[in-house]
């Protein structure tokens, strides 16, 4: 089976709120990428607001016509909106004001108390809940314990093991072949729990093919790489061609 893309648009909205405008439109980014084959979209409303902003998630309820998954921190505050908004999917993500994007997965061990009891609302509500964790079979049978359907993997550390030179050979090219045996091994085991998996953080069109291969990858949550092609091939395209990866990738298994 090939996985499902779901495209993370927070970056037109970053461009957007550069200058504070109404351009570029998050709703015709969205638009452009369901058109373009995007089985879903997604976005990071995070506590400082710096791309992602509350209407954005109203507007996109009303738009989105696949699948709307929402990233949001583990509070109250993302919690009210989570359920006035009701998005089809929640992704639990750790949360750092000063970070630069999501540094690893979320401690879903250390956070278990408010953890549980987002899971519980969010899912009385219907709400899909997933929980952005790390490749590692402790935060991933502590996610079904406290309720999770999902977990995404974070592809963070695989990311950064592909860019450049340091993948190219000898020990990059190892470290990246142990990275990926380890969400391989953490999705199966997922998946032996009788959680949905998820992957994400950092893919892009030369690494997602190692993971388009694990049939266990029912889903990709991919932004920053899709968005950085789109401003030279246009966005309908930048989707179709990570489609076109994911696909080789899963037939090439
Ligand atoms: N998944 C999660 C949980 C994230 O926090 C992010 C970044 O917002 C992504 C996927 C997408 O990462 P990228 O923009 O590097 O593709």
């Amino acid at each position: 089976m090939v996985a499902k893309l779901n495209v993370n648009i927070d970056h037109v909205a970053t461009i957007r709120e550069a200058r504070k405008t109404i351009e570029p439109s998050i709703i015709t980014a969205s638009v452009v990428c369901e058109q373009a084959g995007a089985d879903g979209i997604t976005v990071h409303i995070r506590g400082d607001r710096r791309h992602i902003q509350d209407r954005d998630i109203s507007l996109l309820r009303e738009c989105v016509t696949t699948y709307l998954n929402v990233e949001m921190a583990t509070t109250e505050e993302m919690l009210e909106i989570a359920l006035e908004t009701m998005p089809d999917a929640i992704s639990l993500v750790p949360e750092k004001p000063e970070e630069i994007t999501t540094e690893g997965g979320l401690d879903v061990i250390r956070n278990e108390a408010i953890v549980r009891a987002m899971v519980k609302k969010l899912r009385d509500a219907g709400i899909f809940v997933s929980a952005f964790v790390d490749p590692s079979t402790k935060q991933i049978e502590a996610a079904k314990n406290l309720g999770c359907q999902q977990v995404e993997l974070c592809t963070g550390e695989y990311a950064d093991l592909t860019v450049g030179a340091k993948s190219a050979h000898g020990e990059g090219a190892m470290k990246a072949a142990a990275e990926i045996k380890r969400i391989h091994d953490a999705a199966v085991h997922a998946h032996g729990l009788g959680m949905k998996v998820a992957a994400g953080h950092g893919l892009t069109y030369r690494n997602v093919g190692a993971l388009a291969s694990i049939s266990e990858i029912t889903e990709f949550n991919i932004g920053h790489n899709i968005i950085s092609r789109s401003v030279f091939t246009g966005l309908y395209r930048a989707v179709e061609e990570m489609i076109e990866k994911i696909r080789l990738g899963a037939t090439a298994s």
